[in-house]
Formats: structure tokens, sequence, C-alpha cells
């Protein structure tokens, strides 16, 4: 008995070296009781063959759009039509790219376009790829329409580079298309979703940043991301379309929503302008204030001379940025002010300074455990001077509360 027993996945494998774990991906499926029906695109099947899709799924695989004997047989819309869910794996920037825009080449996109099933997608691709805007503006396309995401993972890449861009493993894939089933429907016409942030796009930063010093080592801080990304699951749970921009964190990607991962605070900078617009925009990440002046393509050594000096140069403040904008201001901006001590008064300081119309100030002494805990006692600031306090609560608790203030704070779309 398998927790996906009587379920039938349509599984898109698209071009790229990740496609041989698509094959791995059918067999799980299979175990947990799926029935797998397999399209592969024209780039799959220079890594994998149709032959060996249809032999462990047990069932023929489709590759052309205008095959005579699929049409007769089952045609493109039987196919968009005859299962519970649709999974892309992997989904190349082309695939997504395609989704988004809605062209329908080939078999796989008209299957995609033509589907009103729930979708989920695995992205698989380079890291500059997958980071790059308009990647990023297609998922925040397609995730706005309700199509759930699993990975890409931080790991090493065939290029031999390291970042985000990995497809996430077989069996977090089948754990996706799981969550998937259990909702229902597709995301954005779930009915058990909340409604006070609907229509609304938020954006959140969070975790720590990483400055490079070599290739070896780097500058960090303590930022575990858990509030932050606390915020942007309970955002999306009341309804709006999140992004959230995360640094090195080791948190589970939260459900429905688009996650950019960054390191350092100058690729966060360029993640966030590029997010926009948005109607809210919450700064919870632990920016580095400062990276090393130079960066060497080379680790540093030891030697006679002792230490090196590390000369340190200030790094953009991402939330005086964003918030000082002319144009393209998010209506609503949000900052955190982590202090040690004095934190009001420091927060009061920091919300002028910073241009933000709310800052979050909490205590992030060693004391408190804070900073990598589970919970957080927090201070709401208004630009008006207003100041509300909340009692130590969980962070996904502090993140809801948080929400429904900001519904209430946001103007209208
Ligand atoms: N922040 C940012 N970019 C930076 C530094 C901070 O976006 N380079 C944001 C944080 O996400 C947070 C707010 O600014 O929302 C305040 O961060 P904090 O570290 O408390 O303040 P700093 O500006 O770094 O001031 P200081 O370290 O002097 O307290």
């Amino acid at each position: 008995m398998g927790a996906l027993d009587g379920t039938r996945v349509l599984l898109v494998i698209g071009g790229g070296i990740a496609a041989y774990k698509a094959l791995d991906l059918i067999r799980r499926l299979r175990e947990r009781g799926a029935s797998v029906r397999c399209v592969l695109t024209k780039g799959a099947q220079e890594f994998v063959t149709p032959l060996a899709a249809a032999a462990l799924s047990g069932q023929r695989a489709h590759t052309d759009l205008f095959d005579r004997a699929d049409e007769a047989d089952i045609g493109h819309i039987r196919l968009a039509r005859d299962a519970d869910a649709v999974v892309v794996a992997p989904a190349t920037a082309n695939t997504l790219a395609r989704m988004a825009g809605g062209h329908a080449p080939d078999l796989a996109s008209t299957v995609l376009l033509a589907t009103t099933l729930p979708i989920l997608i695995a992205p698989a691709m380079n890291v500059r790829m997958w980071l790059h805007p308009a990647t990023q503006r297609n998922l925040a396309l397609l995730t706005g329409d309700g199509v759930a995401v699993v990975g890409p993972n931080v790991g090493r890449m065939a290029e031999a580079e390291t970042g985000p861009g990995r497809m996430a493993e077989p069996d977090e894939i089948a754990d996706a298309v799981e969550a998937l089933l259990a909702r229902g429907a597709p995301l954005a016409s779930r009915p058990d979703r909340g409604t006070l942030l609907a229509g609304r796009h938020l954006l959140v930063t969070s975790g720590p940043t990483h400055e490079p010093i070599d290739p070896v080592r780097y500058l960090a801080n303590r930022s575990s991301g858990k509030q932050g990304h606390a915020i942007a699951a309970a955002a999306a749970a009341a309804g709006a379309r999140v992004t959230l921009i995360s640094g090195p964190v080791t948190l589970a990607d939260p459900p429905g929503v688009t996650v950019m991962r960054i390191e350092t605070a100058r690729e966060m900078l360029a993640a966030v302008e590029a997010a926009l617009p948005a109607d809210i925009a919450v700064f919870a990440a632990a920016v580095a204030d400062w990276r090393p002046a130079t960066f060497g393509d080379e680790k540093i050594k030891k030697g006679p001379e002792g230490p090196p000096p590390l000369a340190l140069t200030e790094n953009p403040d991402i939330l005086a940025t964003i918030a000082h904008r002319q144009q393209g201001r998010p209506p609503l901006v949000v900052g955190f002010a982590a202090e040690t001590t004095d934190v009001i008064a420091h927060a009061r300081a920091k919300i002028a300074r910073k241009g933000c119309d709310l800052i979050v100030a909490n205590d992030v002494s060693a004391a408190t455990g804070v900073m990598g805990g589970d919970r957080n006692a927090v201070h709401l600031i208004g630009r008006d001077g207003s100041l509300e306090s909340w009692p130590t609560l969980a962070k996904d608790e502090v993140a809801r509360r948080l929400v429904a203030r900001l519904a209430e704070l946001a103007p209208s779309p």
C-alpha cells in the first residue's frame, strides 16, 4: 500500500543531464502506488530513451505532437486530462519559459498548456540560468498561476559549478507529488487558502549572506532564516503570491513560494530588484554589512608574513535602497532591527534612516536565543512612532500575526 495508491501521474521529462534521475522518479512513484505515463521532450531523448521510460513505467512513452498512431490512440488532449497530476522533471529553463509564455511547439508544452490538472515542476539547470532574472520572472508567473515547485537544490553541478540548479532528488519530488495531491487542486484555486493577502505579491528576504574571502572561506552570521521563511509560508497560506529571496540556509522551501537563492548581499539586492514590483516587501534577512574588499580566485596561503590583512568594504543596504526608490517602491516596506542593546531606541533611529514604513525589532543578544532559535519576542514600530510589543512567541506565530497586520496596513491592490 502506498501513499499514491490509485493515482495517475503524467511525467513530462525535459532535456538535461537530470533526465536520468527522472527514470528513478518513475520507480519511486510506482513504489508509492502511482501509475506513471511519460512524455519526453526532444531534449530529453538526448539523455534517456522512450524505451527506458516505457519499460520502467509499464506504459508507452509519448514523444511527438503529430504522431498519427498517438492521435488515433490517445491524443494530446487526453494526455492532458487522463491523470491526477502533471510532474515536469527535469524542468529546464526553456520549459519554464515555454510554460510561462504559453508557447506550445511540441507535445510536452502542448500538454502543459492544455491541462487543468495540478502541476509540479522540478527545475534543473545551470546556476546562472536559474538565477537569471528571466528565469525567475517565469517562475514567479508560474507560481502565480498555481504551479507547485520542488527544488532546485544547491550543490555541485555537471559543469563543476556550485549553486542552486540541481534537480531535487526523486524521493523529494515524490513527496512533493503527495503534498500536491493532498491539496487536491491547483494552489491558486485551493478552497482552503486564506484570502487575507489574495491578489498581493509579497517579497521576503531571509537568512544570512555569505561574503567570500577566497574560494573556500567566507564571512557570515548566525541567522537561520527561520523567521523570514515563516513569514513567507504564512503569507502564502494567506493567499499572497510570495517571492522568498534567501541566503544560504538549511530550511526546506515553504510550500507554494517561489524561492530565489543567493549567497552575497549584492546578489540579494539584484534578486530583490528582479522580483519587483511587489505590494509588500519584508526585509528579514541578516545581510552582512561588509564584505572583503578583495576576492582572489586562489586560496590565501599561510606564509611567514603572518595573517593576511582583511580589508572590508560596505555592502549595499538593500532595505534602504528599495525603501528610497523613487519609482517602483513597494507601497508597504517592512524592515527588521536586530539589536543587542536599547532595542526600541535603535529601531526608531533605523526606521528614519532606512525609510521603511514599519520595523520589527528584536533583541538578538546571545542570552535570548533568538538567533537560530524557534521563538522570538518582537516590537512593532511604525513610522508615526507607534509601538506595539508582543510576548515571546513561536516564530511561526509571529509570522502569522505579522501577516495579519500587513494585510491591514497594505493599501488595496
Ligand atoms: N538590511 C539590508 N541590507 C543591509 C543591511 C541590513 O537590507 N546591507 C536590512 C535588514 O534585512 C533589516 C534591516 O536592514 O531589515 C536592519 O538590519 P540590521 O542589521 O539590524 O541593521 P543595520 O543597517 O545593519 O544596522 P546596524 O548593524 O548598525 O544595527
